[in-house]
């Protein structure tokens, strides 16, 4: 782990990328909260650098990162991310400009992203308790369906063709279930949910099937099943307690996780981590929500998500108790009402940002 000491303090250099929309709001008062918890924590600081690199940049000089911009992005102990997409810019040339290519080119197979439903806020399910949702879905971030092979042909004409080819590795399976299955072990129910949807697809996902039961008879103790992805949603809506750890292709878990977050109360809340476990290039941290831009400017976007993800790259810095004291505080501030209007509350971005700060700094 490249950190630096200085005077017996901790610096970590994390690299913002607020990007777009509700990013940017969202990425500064996520950098507010973690300076505030690293003064009343002391033994460690943050030395943040923020790179513009946004739709709006890209409109004005025709990139999003520079040709360098994953060089330097290695140079960093940790990547903060806001979101990237403007109705402007063909949604396709953001996220290959920007987000998927950190992704794969810093070797980020595993994004993982737990829902619970945190204190003081509500499931749209009727009679889901705060115990009966609390899951982790472990997404495949390397390869898939966001493999980006293939291709047009003929285009603009009408025998144009599209072809989206889905790319799964032995060794891309394998790494993912490892991860899955040690997050599953890692909980108290030791369970994991496998879902693909091998019935349809016929090579790529059998695949995957069979590469999960392969690494299954290494973790003899961590109990499993597996379930096609449309029959997930189902379970997930109707049964969303005989679920723990989920483990799902690409698209699979993104679809999946969007759902999660909702089902936990709002898109707004729910983090993810994009990780490289072998902790050869720095991991990014990202609220799993888009930029919003019906609600951007707005200064109404619930932050939880970003201060979810900033626990959990605090987390990976390897500041355990500094994580779980801020997760503490962040459902202490729910916990007592104060939320945004997606969680049915009255408050914006700043006045909850402000009560997270503020019980930071009496809690510690
Ligand atoms: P979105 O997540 O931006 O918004 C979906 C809905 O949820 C909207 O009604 C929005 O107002 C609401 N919402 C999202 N985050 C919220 C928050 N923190 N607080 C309160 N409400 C919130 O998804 P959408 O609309 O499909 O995408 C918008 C743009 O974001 C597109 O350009 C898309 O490509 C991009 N996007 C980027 C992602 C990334 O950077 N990782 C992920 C998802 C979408
Ligand atoms: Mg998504």
């Amino acid at each position: 782990m490249p950190s630096h000491i200085h005077d017996r303090t901790t610096i970590y250099r994390v690299v913002c990328i607020p990007g777009d929309g509700i990013g940017v709001d969202i990425t500064e008062a996520a950098v507010q909260v973690l300076n505030t918890l690293s003064k009343a924590l002391g033994g460690f600081e943050f030395e943040f650098t923020t790179v513009d690199w946004s739709s709006k940049a890209y409109l004005e000089r025709g990139w999003y990162m520079p040709p360098d911009g994953l060089e330097q992005l290695k140079k960093f102990d940790a990547i903060y991310f806001g979101a990237v997409g403007w109705p402007d810019v063909p949604d396709h040339i953001s996220l290959w400009g920007l987000i998927l290519p950190i992704r794969k080119a810093l070797n980020q197979y595993v994004n993982v992203r737990p829902t619970r439903i945190l204190p003081g806020t509500t499931s749209p399910l009727a009679n889901c308790a705060q115990a009966d949702l609390d899951w982790v879905i472990v997404r495949e971030n390397s390869e898939g369906e966001y493999s980006g092979q293939g291709g047009i042909s003929h285009e603009h004409s009408p025998h144009a063709i599209g072809t989206e080819v889905s790319i799964f590795t032995q060794v891309g399976i394998e790494r993912i279930m490892r991860f899955a299955f040690e997050t599953a072990r890692s909980r108290p129910r030791k369970k994991l949910t496998m879902v693909t949807k091998s019935n349809a697809q016929r090579h790529g996902m059998v695949l995957w099937d069979k590469v999960f039961y392969e690494v299954a008879k290494e973790y003899g103790d961590v109990e499993i099943d597996k379930m096609l992805v449309d029959a997930m949603t189902v379970r997930m809506v109707l049964n969303p307690k005989s679920l723990d750890t989920i483990v799902a292709t690409n698209l699979h878990a993104d679809i999946l996780s969007d759902l999660a977050a909702a089902l936990s109360g709002s898109i707004g809340i729910a983090p993810s981590s994009n990780l490289d476990p072998t902790r050869k290039n720095p991991s990014m941290f990202e609220p799993i929500h888009g930029s919003a831009p019906d609600i951007a400017g707005k200064g109404i976007a619930n932050p939880v998500g970003a201060f979810w993800s900033a626990a959990e790259m605090v987390r990976w810095l390897g500041e355990e108790k500094a994580a779980d004291g801020l997760m503490k505080v962040v459902e202490s501030v729910t916990a007592a009402g104060v939320k945004t209007k997606d969680l049915g509350g009255s408050e914006n971005t700043k006045g909850v940002t402000e009560a997270v700060c503020r019980e930071i700094e009496k809690q510690f």
